[in-house]
């Protein structure tokens, strides 16, 4: 497996470590099985495709569908012809819902053709908290004036000291009842256990979750702060999961912790923070406190930052259910991050 991913992908990929491997398959240490359909011939591995088993809602706040996230789909350049297509009939025989984040331009074709619905960009809210920090990042023809059109203002009285992830993980105090979140009925289900297997446990990030309100009915924001190198070096806050419940209460809750966050973030020197998602009831509030949802047609802050990359990136998101009467209509009905399995990853292995 070590040699595949080295030479189909590239030996310093993070998932050629062994712990990255390990924790991005929910590897258990009793079986030491991945979730990995593998095509062999012979000894030698010709083909992956890995899924992550991660419940989701799907219409129903109270109902859990089995589904897995897929991820390292590849065929070595010498498999036969079709081979792709038969790991993904594989892993489609065992769950019922998929979904896949970016994925690339061969593969995604591939995926329409055989009934996958595919959004094609994820949307993306940008919020400056240091133009000066920003200004050597601005690439696409972006302009220093542009900035402070996305400049955070915030809520006077409303940062609140933040909350620890330790203090949120620990049951009884994170035991959301997911009838207060109908704008989560279609994604993975963020229990405690999903979040501490995605977050806390996650072995190369620092992740900080966040949370405000009732232990049944809190808005929770979960980011992390990226150093930069290469063309520039400072420091950029991403928020990779934010969600509050129903309601103005609600809301309320969401804005003062997202005003939380992002004056810590501000603090603590980033020049921007970015979130990407689905769902526009959680981004607007972006909006509200001075950010922008990015142009579809005009990036200008890149999104690779380790080193900056002044290239054009979107995340994408492609889903196959089991039948029409589950499809999908409006993909802005769903809540999908960038943290959604792996879509947030490191670029690297860590030196060590
Ligand atoms: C993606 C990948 C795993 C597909 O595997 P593969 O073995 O090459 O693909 P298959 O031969 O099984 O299937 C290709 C089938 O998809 C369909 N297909 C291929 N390209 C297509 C396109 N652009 N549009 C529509 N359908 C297409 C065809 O029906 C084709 O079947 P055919 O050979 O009978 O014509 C392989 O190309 C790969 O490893 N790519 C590099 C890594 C990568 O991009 N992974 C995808 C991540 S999402």
């Amino acid at each position: 497996m070590h040699r595949f991913l080295a030479s189909n992908y590239r030996a310093d990929h993070p998932i050629c470590s062994k712990e990255f491997f390990e924790w991005q398959f929910k590897v258990d240490p009793r079986t030491e099985r991945a979730g990995i359909v593998c095509a062999w011939e012979g000894d030698e591995l010709l083909g992956i495709l890995g899924y992550v088993s991660c419940p989701v809602m799907w219409g129903s706040p109270v109902e859990r569908k089995d589904a897995a996230f897929t991820l390292y789909w590849m065929v070595s350049p010498d498999a036969p012809r079709g081979l792709g297509l038969l790991l993904l009939r594989r892993v489609k025989a065992i769950y019922p819902f998929l979904l896949t984040v970016n994925a690339s331009p061969i593969g995604r074709p591939i995926l329409e053709s055989t009934g996958w619905t595919c959004l094609e960009q994820v949307p993306r809210y940008v919020v400056v908290l240091n133009p000066d920090h920003c200004t050597e990042m601005l690439f696409n023809g972006g302009r220093t004036d542009y900035l402070s059109q996305l400049l955070f203002s915030a809520v006077p009285g409303k940062a609140l000291p933040l909350n620890v992830k330790e203090a949120w993980m620990c049951p009884p105090v994170y035991r959301p009842d997911w009838k207060h979140y109908p704008s989560l009925a279609f994604g993975v289900v963020r229990s405690a256990s999903h979040l501490q297997w995605r977050y806390v446990d996650h072995p190369s990030f620092q992740y900080h979750i966040t949370g405000l309100g009732e232990p049944e009915k809190p808005a929770i924001c979960v980011y992390r702060i990226e150093d930069t190198f290469g063309c520039c070096e400072t420091k950029v806050g991403r928020i990779v999961d934010f969600f509050f419940p129903v309601g103005p209460e609600g809301e309320l809750q969401g804005l003062t912790l997202l005003n939380s966050v992002l004056s810590h973030l501000q603090q603590a020197g980033c020049a921007f923070a970015d979130f990407f998602c689905t769902m526009g009831r959680f981004g607007n509030l972006f909006t509200e406190l001075g950010g922008r949802l990015e142009s579809k047609t005009k990036q200008v802050l890149p999104v690779r930052l380790t080193p900056v990359e002044k290239t054009v990136r979107h995340q994408n998101v492609c889903i196959s259910t089991p039948s029409t009467a589950f499809k999908l209509h409006n993909p802005s009905g769903l809540y999908i991050t960038k943290s959604d399995i792996d879509g947030d990853s490191p670029a690297f292995l860590h030196a060590t």
